[in-house]
């Protein structure tokens, strides 16, 4: 490792590369997984294409592990080096290359934060709609990786759906360009759908070409309340029945209620049950009025309280008070299961029963809160003990494998927009079968033949033979 290390000086300048000498390297070992620390050997902070080839030119040729990594907040363990080698950091490359509103595109490095795209694009009258909740400090080369969702998705689609193009680097010492900037394309297979969502295990994105949109004029945001979680969902069925299309439809049980107004306060009334943040964006004539049909709507589906935000603030208190539920939750507890669970919209209130019901039959408070109009819930198991004991691993295991039993039973999905990587990995033969897996395999080998790009994410370890 000294010989890679001194290269890496060589090549990226010393003030590029943190060893374990430096202290902040430790940074690059954990995640908002809540596991780790896995300790690296260096990390690379790159700040151009090049430097990035340079960097998994090196991993190749040495045979040196290579994890990269956008700004650490990936939720099931993406980042984290687990086997050792370097950290190659994308968090440096953070210029918006172009913002262009006649093409309705941006052009931008993988290391540019999520929400100051928005600001940027925002300022020019666009609008890049994905906004995952921790759009504040999320990048977009990591959201690219994890496919990433939000709120917003249920109404404007994934991230997939706003990547036009990519340039990415390979472990073959090539760099590749694919996809396009026009609006529509279907030259060739889509490149960029099989990299989207590969956390980082087939390659690097150096560039990406976004597709913006007009910003909507204007946005309603209105809290309803509920008895109960499944009153909550039960309600937003019912919008989608009566033909509204909402942006945003975000459930949230007491649990992640309460524990954000404990951690950082709230302007959600206390002693709410349930509550759904929906929000309505579009021309300003005729927005009141639906906002108006709406709330009576959702006043007929049995919501106890409906509450307008009046302006920006009202409307940035409510977001603020979802955004900060999953960290929220994070420091009330020694030890946090995350998982973002999806199920087909009509079997969401079966699913949110079954959710309740773990909390009776383990150990462990369980809180529920997300996605409602994707049927993507965020299952948050909040544990209290020390993880690492025998027992109380087992039993979060335990609650884990009982949570995507009921998710397969309706026909669901392990993860709706947080992606599989470590934490997820050993469970993708509940959902996935053997040949689909092997294809898979095949398919990561051909961009990584030495499995050094990313090691150990999202495809189960194949058991070796006595003989190996
Ligand atoms: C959220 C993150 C956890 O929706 O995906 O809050
Ligand atoms: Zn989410």
């Amino acid at each position: 490792m000294p010989d890679i290390i001194e290269r890496l000086r060589q090549e990226l300048g010393s003030k590029s590369v943190l060893t374990r000498d430096d202290a902040a390297l430790e940074d690059y070992g954990v995640d908002e997984s809540g596991l780790g620390p896995y300790p690296a050997d260096c990390a690379a902070l790159c700040e151009t294409a090049e430097q990035v080839d340079i960097v998994l030119a090196l991993a190749n040729d040495t045979n040196t592990p290579v994890t990269p990594r956008g700004a650490g907040s990936g939720k099931v363990g993406g980042a984290l080096p687990i086997r050792g080698g370097i950290v190659l950091s994308t968090e440096r490359m953070q210029s918006i290359i172009e913002i262009n509103e006649d093409d309705l595109v941006a052009v931008v490095q993988p290391g540019v934060i999520t929400g100051d795209l928005q600001t940027a694009v925002e300022a020019q009258g666009l609008f890049y709609p994905p906004d995952p909740a921790s759009l504040e400090y999320c990048s977009i080369g990591g959201n690219a990786a994890a496919n990433a969702g939000g709120p917003r998705a249920f109404k404007y689609g994934v991230t997939r759906e706003y990547i036009l193009g990519m340039e990415v680097s390979l472990m073959s010492q090539e760099r590749l360009r694919f996809g396009r900037r026009t609006s529509k394309g279907v030259t060739g297979y889509d490149m960029v759908a099989g990299f989207v969502g590969s956390e980082g295990t087939f390659g690097v994105s150096t560039e990406l070409t976004l597709r913006l949109l007009p910003k909507p004029p204007a946005v309603q945001t209105l809290l309803a309340i509920f008895p109960t979680l499944a009153d909550a969902g039960t309600a937003i069925g019912s919008l989608l029945k009566d033909g509204f299309r909402p942006r945003t439809m975000e459930l949230m049980d007491k649990t992640a209620i309460d524990t954000v107004r404990e951690m950082n306060g709230s302007p959600i009334p206390p002693g709410t049950d349930a509550a759904a943040l929906i929000e309505i964006d579009g021309l300003e004539e005729g927005l009141d009025e639906a906002l108006m049909r709406m709330g009576m709507s959702i006043d007929e589906a049995g919501a106890t309280d409906v509450l307008v935000a009046q302006n920006d603030l009202e409307r940035r208190r409510l977001w603020q008070a979802r955004r900060l539920v999953s960290s929220s939750l994070t420091a009330a507890c020694r030890h946090k299961v995350s998982e973002d669970i999806c199920v087909p919209r009509g079997k969401m209130i079966e699913m949110i029963r079954r959710v309740e019901s773990l909390g009776d039959e383990f150990p462990f408070a369980v809180a529920c809160y997300g996605h409602a109009g994707d049927g993507n819930l965020h299952v948050n198991i909040l544990c209290d003990e020390d993880p690492t004991q025998p027992e109380v691993e087992r039993q979060l295991e335990a609650v884990t494998r009982k949570l995507f039993e009921h998710t397969m039973a309706l026909r669901g999905t392990l993860s709706g927009e947080h992606g599989i990587g470590l934490t997820k990995r050993d469970y993708m033969p509940m959902e996935q079968g053997p040949a689909l897996l092997a294809w898979q395999r095949k398919w990561k080998a051909m961009w990584d033949p030495k499995d050094l790009l990313n090691p150990g994410k999202v495809l189960p370890l194949v058991p070796r033979t006595c003989n190996e």
